[in-house]
């Protein structure tokens, strides 16, 4: 049996590839003009780093990481030794905690600095069950902005997400936002406590899950997909009841800069996301055709003690606040698809050229690259095709013109140009061949 791509990791195909850039290009566009740069992080970090950073007791932690083995790893466990829990490495499951990592070790918002705004794009892993909008390998494009707790870094944020979705094709009508405040470490305590003594008053009915999570972390109740135990959570104590008066003015502050910028939201106490680093700020952007599962096209939120979670050590105290999202790609390029839109867009071959006899090959393969220095994309054949067959490649490439090199026109130095579209032959000098396609308009 011939060997497939991995369960739940696709290929992108050059169409689709190409999309995909265009999807990055428009992000950054937009992210840049607010100040956003771009950052590369490693595709797998130490697992501690995870667990520490999102939350042991989160889904994404506990049931969905593609733990690795480097090969050294992998000798030490043959050779019957142990591996450190801070050696074990694991593919990165999303993209904050690998940035924020990055900050720390580097400096990058010493005290004093102004705050370091950064976006990425690539590849994360989840060992979910793959379905439509769930893989195990997808594609985000994010930002993080530390050093800021300002509720303008929220705000702008939101804004910034919400013209994306527009700029990539998206109606106002097509998504929904949601916000929520997620308190902080004075208020969120108490509030977890209200969350745990009407788990606990419900205990009968939750689902096994749930009962753990009453223990170990019981806003993680709210992430629950059991039927039973969402119903239960709907009629939950609001967290918006129970924030401290910083948290309520940071929150009121977001949601009135978003009303000044006529940002549509709907206000959701149960919303909680599904990573543990949250703090006061939290935000979905829902598609609003779809119920439930797998509708999330992107979100995220504040996270002011991630720094000092990660740091550990006696810098501790200079703690640096952050706020970020990040958008899936596969659910927006499938929600787009759904609209209408398609992603053929991968860059075509402009000009192609044609050999009639075979001593024109080396005239026509040093033209091709004379037209590719001039920035005009070309190419030709490569495996003696006749000049018939030469034609149906250049029309299976979808080139606008084709330069036909023959006997006659070697001698005459001259070539011919046949525009594919118009059906209509120009004989051109030779030299004049790059001014010619430079003036062309497609
Ligand atoms: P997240 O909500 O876990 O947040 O993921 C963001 C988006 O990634 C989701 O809304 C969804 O579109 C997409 N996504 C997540 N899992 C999958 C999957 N298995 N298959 C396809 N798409 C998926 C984060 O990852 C946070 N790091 C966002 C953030 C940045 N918060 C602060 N800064």
């Amino acid at each position: 049996m011939s060997i497939t791509a991995p369960k739940g990791m696709r290929d992108m195909l050059p169409d689709e590839a190409a999309y995909w850039r265009n999807f990055q290009n428009i992000a950054f566009d937009i992210f840049g003009k607010y100040g956003y740069v771009p950052i590369e992080v490693p595709i797998a970090e130490r697992t501690e780093l995870f667990v520490r950073g999102i939350g042991e007791a989160t889904d994404v932690v506990s049931k969905e990481m593609f733990n690795a083995i480097s090969d050294e790893n992998l000798n030490t466990l043959l050779g019957g030794g142990n591996i450190s829990a801070n050696k074990r490495l694991s593919l990165r499951p999303e993209g904050t905690a690998g940035v924020v990592r990055a900050v720390v070790q580097h400096d990058l918002v010493p005290q004093g600095a102004p705050p370091v705004k950064l976006m990425y794009a690539g590849p994360m892993f989840r060992a979910e069950q793959p379905q439509e909008g769930r893989y195990r390998q997808f594609h985000q494009i994010g930002v993080e902005c530390l050093g800021a707790s300002a509720a303008t870094i929220d705000a702008e944020g939101i804004m910034m997400a919400a013209r994306f979705f527009k700029e990539l094709g998206f109606d106002e009508s097509d998504f929904v936002l949601l916000i929520n405040s997620m308190g902080c470490d004075n208020c969120r305590p108490a509030y977890r406590d209200k969350v745990y003594e009407y788990g606990m008053s419900h205990l009968d009915d939750l689902c096994d899950n749930c009962k753990q999570r009453l223990k170990s972390n019981p806003l993680r109740m709210f992430d629950c997909k059991n039927d039973t135990c969402r119903k239960i959570m709907q009629d939950a104590p609001c967290i918006t009841d129970s924030l401290c008066g910083e948290c309520n003015q940071h929150y009121n502050s977001v949601l009135s800069m978003l009303n000044n910028a006529s940002i549509s939201y709907t206000c959701d106490s149960s919303l909680v996301r599904g990573l543990d680093y949250y703090g006061r700020t939290v935000f979905e952007v829902q598609l609003a055709s779809k119920d439930g599962a797998q509708n999330a096209l992107g979100g995220g939120g504040r996270y002011d003690k991630l720094a000092a979670e990660i740091r550990q050590d006696d810098k501790a105290q200079a703690n640096i606040p952050g706020f970020g999202f990040a958008i899936g790609y596969e659910r927006c390029k499938e929600a787009l698809i759904k609209k209408g839109f398609s992603i053929q867009n991968a860059q075509k071959l402009r000009v192609f050229v044609a050999c009639a006899t075979t001593d024109a090959r080396n005239y026509a393969f040093n033209l091709v690259q004379q037209l590719r220095d001039a920035n005009i994309a070309a190419d030709l054949d490569h495996q003696d095709r006749s000049l018939k067959s030469q034609f149906k490649m250049a029309g299976r490439l979808g080139v606008s013109q084709v330069i036909i090199i023959g006997t006659d026109e070697l001698e005459k130095n001259l070539v011919k140009i046949r525009d594919m579209q118009l059906h209509e032959e120009t004989l051109v000098d030779a030299s004049s061949v790059i001014k010619y396609f430079s003036q062309l308009t497609c």
